[in-house]
């Protein structure tokens, strides 16, 4: 019987490393939780490795992020800033098709305050 639970444990423990690994791996712990939530209700159906539109990859990857580097991390996060602000991203025809993926104004102010201060972060670190 006690041979049991320490198995039960042990196995309980290895599937929460297994997971936290993984986990750390996605785009949840690149992104601020929140940060995160928006990306991808907005912008991960054509900013994301499987989506359709070549140009829209090419500018921006947000599940690649990790892997960019600083100076094209903060290039881009100014952008992003800029193009949510303007109305751009996401683009108009898509909210046509998709009205529930747009951004409202507490969101795009969340996301550009977040990208001013990862902005900052990042020339700190650098
Ligand atoms: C319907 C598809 C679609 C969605 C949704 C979308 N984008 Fe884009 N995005 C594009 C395409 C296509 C381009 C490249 C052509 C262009 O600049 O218009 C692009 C370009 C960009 C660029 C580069 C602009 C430049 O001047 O180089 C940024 C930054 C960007 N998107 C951010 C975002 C963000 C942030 C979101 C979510 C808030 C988002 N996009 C949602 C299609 C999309």
């Amino acid at each position: 019987m006690k041979k049991q639970i320490v198995w039960i444990l042990v196995g309980g423990m290895g599937l929460l490393l297994f997971l936290s690994f993984n986990l750390g791996r996605t785009a949840d712990k690149v992104f601020p939780e929140e940060i995160g939530a928006i990306l991808k209700s907005s912008c991960y159906d054509c900013h994301t490795t499987g989506a359709k539109s070549k140009d829209a990859l090419k500018a921006v990857q947000f599940d690649l992020w990790d892997d960019y580097r600083v100076t094209k991390k903060i290039g881009l996060l100014g952008e992003i800033c800029e193009m949510v602000e303007e109305g751009k991203m996401p683009p108009k025809k898509y909210l046509e098709h998709k009205p529930d993926r747009k951004m409202t104004e507490a969101q795009k102010k969340q996301l550009c305050d977040w990208t001013r201060k990862e902005s900052e972060r990042l020339m700190q670190a650098n």
